[in-house]
């Protein structure tokens, strides 16, 4: 009988997704079978992609391993959506030392709600130390150049997005 497959979720908004993130999702699969990413479905912020057009612009970064990266969206509690996805491994970037009170207090607290779940940190590439998906859409909105930040495809879709009039 095989084992099961080692499977990390890592969680976000991910709106959109950064070069940062894409380095961190490879980064987990030098250590783990598979990576979930859960993209939150939040109603209290305002996001600019929709929930399906994040979803979609993940999966165009990792055509070469469908098998290994999946994307789901999720609402409610992470730890409920890591106890039905069977994964007690959460994977979270650290950029600057300001990252740490935010995600400690979450770790924490997804630990007080789930004992077996584990918050791994993986600290970011230098490159992309400074890189949030919010400065992404705030240079990009004032027209500023974001190659090197996001993808290509992630670049056209700002482009797209913010040229049309906003709902
Ligand atoms: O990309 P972000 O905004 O830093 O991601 C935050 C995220 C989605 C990981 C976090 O807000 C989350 O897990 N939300 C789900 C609600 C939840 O489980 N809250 C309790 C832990 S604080």
């Amino acid at each position: 009988m095989g084992r099961s497959p080692a499977r990390a979720i890592f969680p976000g908004t991910f709106d959109p997704i950064t070069r940062g993130h894409i380095d961190l999702v490879r980064r987990t699969l030098q250590i783990f079978d598979e990576v979930i990413i859960a993209v939150l479905q939040n109603s209290d912020k305002t996001s600019l992609f929709t929930v399906d057009e994040r979803l979609s612009l993940i999966r165009g970064e990792f055509v070469d391993a469908p098998a290994r990266v999946h994307a789901q969206s999720f609402s409610g509690l992470l730890v409920d959506f890591a106890r039905s996805n069977k994964s007690t491994v959460v994977i979270r970037g650290l950029r600057a030392i300001s990252d740490y009170d935010y995600e400690a207090q979450m770790a924490l607290m997804n630990k007080n709600l789930y004992e077996d779940l584990e918050t791994l940190f993986m600290i970011a590439r230098e490159e992309y130390s400074y890189v949030s998906s919010s400065i992404v859409r705030q240079v990009a909105s004032l027209g500023g150049a974001v190659t090197k930040l996001v993808s290509p495809a992630v670049e056209r879709a700002l482009r797209e997005k913010l040229r049309a009039p906003q709902a």
